[in-house]
C-alpha cells in the first residue's frame, strides 16, 4: 500500500525516526541522549560512513549525517537507496510510521529518503493467499522540514501513487487485463484526475483506417482499442500541446513470427509504455501542472490466430503509407506508426513516444537505461536527458544516421517492418520516423520497463520506468512561464 505522506513543521512525539543532522552534538538531548550522541559520533567517524542506527526499545533512530557539498543526481539516487534500504527493518519490527526529520541543511535529500520509501514499498499481492502476512506495515510517512514546501510533498505523494498504477497495469497478466480492459482503467485514471478521456472502439479504429493497429488485431479474439487522454489547464504555458504516445501491446507472444517460450514469458510487459504515459499524464493532471498534455494509446494482443497477419503481408497504415511485414514480431512500431500519424491533428510541441519496442535496446544497454533517438527535438532531448539523470531514469542516445532508414527499404511497399541484423534499435526508431513531422523524441523502455528480481527501490515486474521522468519533465516546462 502507498503509505501517507505528512509534512509537519515541529517534530511531534515521534516514536521511529529518521534524522538529518549536520552537527549531531547539536541535537538537543530530548531527541538524542548524551549516550547515543556519543556513539553515533563514533560511528559517523569510520571512514565513508553516513547514517548509523540507532535501536532503542522495539524503536528505531536512524541518524543521517550526509557527507558535504552540492547535491547531485548521484546523492539524490544514493538517498532514495538508503529509504529503500530501511524497509526490511520496519518489516521486521511491524513498524506502521516513520518520521523523516530535517534538523541540518538536507530538506532535498530528506525528500529523496521519502521517495526511496514510497517506491520500494510497492507490492503486488492480489494473487497471493498470503498477501495479508506480506503486507507491508508501513502507513504513515512524516516529513518533518522548515525548508520543503507542502507543494513537494503533495508533489511526490503523486508522483509515487502513479508510479504504483502504472506498476500494478503492467503487472497485471493479460487474462486480467486487455486491450478493452486495460482501456478501461485509463478511463478510470482519467475520471480520477480530471482527464478527458475517450476510448475508440474496433470500429471507430476501422473508420480511421489505422492499418498498422488493425493488422497486428487480426490474429487476436479480441478487439483493439485507442485511447485517447487529454489534459488542459486553463493558463498552459504551452501553445501547442505535448504528445505522449505509449505502445500498448498487451501481450506479445509474437505472432506467426512466433517467439521462444523463454523470451514469451515476461511479455505481458509490453504495454508498459501506454502505462507510463498515462501514469505520467495522470500525475501531471492530478498536481495541476500549467502543461497542456495529450496522451495516445494504441492496444491489442499480437498472437498467432486462424485469421493473423503473415510474414510477406502488404499493408496500409493510416498515412497511406505501404508496409511489407517480415516479421509479424515487430508489431509494436506498426501501432506505434498510427498513433504518431494521429498525433499530426494535435499540430504538437513536441511528441515522445515510450515503447517496449526491442530486444535491441536492451541488449544493447541492459536494464540500466533507456535507449532514445529523436529528430527536431535537440533542445528537448538534452533538457529530458538531464532530467533523467536528476531521476535516475537514464536516457543513452543513439546515433541517427541516415544510413539507418535505407536498410528499411523495401522491394514491393514503401517500407519493410525490419532492418537487418544490426542497429535494431535505431532501426525501429527510423520505422516510426517516417509516421513523424513534429518535433519528435522516441524512447526505447525494453531494457529496464520490467525486471526479474527487484533491483532496490524498483520492485521486481513492472517498474513504472518513464513515469517520473515525464512528470518531472513536465514539472521543468510549467517553471518558465
Ligand atoms: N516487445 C518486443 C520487444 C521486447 C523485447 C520488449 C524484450 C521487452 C523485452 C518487440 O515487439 C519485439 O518483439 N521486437 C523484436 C523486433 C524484431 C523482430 C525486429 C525484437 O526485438 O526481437
Ligand atoms: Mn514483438
Ligand atoms: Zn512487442
Amino acid at each position: 500500500m502507498l503509505p501517507a505522506l505528512k509534512l509537519l513543521k515541529k517534530s511531534g512525539k515521534s516514536e521511529n525516526t529518521i534524522l538529518f543532522a549536520s552537527k549531531p552534538e547539536a541535537i538537543p538531548q530530548s531527541q538524542l541522549t548524551p549516550e547515543e550522541a556519543s556513539y553515533a559520533k563514533k560511528q559517523l567517524a569510520a571512514k565513508g560512513k553516513e547514517t548509523v542506527l540507532i535501536p532503542r526499545l522495539g524503536k528505531i533512530l536512524l541518524l543521517c549525517k550526509p557527507e558535504k557539498g552540492k547535491v547531485t543526481a548521484v546523492k539524490l539516487e544514493k538517498w532514495r537507496k538508503k529509504g529503500e534500504s530501511i524497509l526490511a527493518l520496519l518489516n521486521e519490527h511491524k513498524i506502521g510510521e516513520i518520521s523523516i526529520i530535517d534538523e541540518g541543511d538536507h530538506a532535498e535529500l530528506a525528500l529523496a529518503f521519502a521517495e526511496g520509501v514510497l517506491l520500494g514499498n510497492y507490492q503486488f499481492l492480489k494473487y497471493r493467499k498470503d498477501a495479508e502476512e506480506k503486507e507491508s506495515p508501513l502507513t504513515l510517512v512524516n516529513i518533518v522540514s522548515k525548508k520543503l514546501k507542502k507543494e513537494s510533498i503533495d508533489q511526490l505523494s503523486i508522483l509515487a501513487e502513479a508510479v504504483y498504477r502504472c506498476r500494478t497495469l503492467v503487472n497485471e497478466p493479460l487474462s486480467a487485463l486487455n486491450a478493452e480492459g486495460l482501456s478501461a482503467e485509463f478511463e478510470a485514471m482519467g475520471q480520477v484526475a480530471g482527464i478527458k478521456v475517450e476510448v475508440f472502439n474496433k470500429q471507430r479504429i476501422e473508420a480511421l483506417r489505422m492499418g498498422g493497429l488493425l493488422a497486428v488485431n487480426r490474429g487476436s479474439i479480441d478487439p483493439p482499442t485507442f485511447t485517447v487522454m487529454e489534459y488542459k489547464p486553463e493558463k498552459p504555458v504551452n501553445k501547442k500541446p505535448l504528445v505522449l504516445v505509449g505502445k500498448g501491446v498487451v501481450y506479445d507472444t509474437g505472432g506467426l513470427s512466433l517467439k521462444p517460450s523463454s523470451s514469451m514469458d515476461t511479455m505481458k510487459c509490453d504495454m508498459a509504455g501506454s502505462a507510463a504515459a498515462a501514469g505520467a499524464i495522470y500525475a501531471i493532471a492530478k498536481a495541476g501542472l500549467p502543461v497542456h498534455v495529450v496522451a495516445l494509446m494504441p492496444a491489442t494482443d499480437n498472437r498467432p490466430d486462424g485469421n493473423a497477419y503473415v510474414p510477406g503481408d502488404v499493408i496500409h497504415m493510416m498515412d497511406e503509407t505501404t508496409v511489407e511485414v517480415l516479421n509479424t514480431d515487430a508489431e509494436g512500431r506498426l501501432i506505434l506508426a498510427d498513433a504518431l500519424t494521429y498525433a499530426k491533428r494535435y499540430d504538437p510541441m513536441l511528441v515522445i513516444d515510450l515503447a517496449t519496442l526491442t530486444g535491441a535496446a536492451h541488449a544493447a544497454i541492459g536494464k540500466y537505461g533507456m535507449v532514445a533517438v529523436q529528430s527536431g527535438a535537440r533542445k528537448h532531448m538534452e533538457k529530458l536527458k538531464e532530467t533523467g539523470l536528476q531521476v535516475h531514469e537514464r536516457i543513452a542516445e543513439f546515433p541517427f544516421w541516415d544510413e539507418y532508414g535505407e536498410l528499411l527499404k523495401s522491394e514491393v511497399a514503401d517500407l519493410k517492418n525490419i532492418g537487418g541484423p544490426y542497429a535494431g534499435a535505431i532501426t525501429a526508431g527510423k520505422f516510426l520516423h517516417h509516421f513523424t513531422d513534429y518535433p519528435w523524441i522516441h524512447l526505447d523502455i525494453a531494457g529496464p520497463a520490467f525486471l526479474d528480481k527487484k533491483d532496490g527501490y524498483r520492485s521486481s515486474g513492472g517498474t513504472a520506468v518513464g513515469v517520473r521522468l515525464l512528470f518531472e519533465f513536465a514539472r521543468n516546462l510549467g517553471k518558465k512561464s
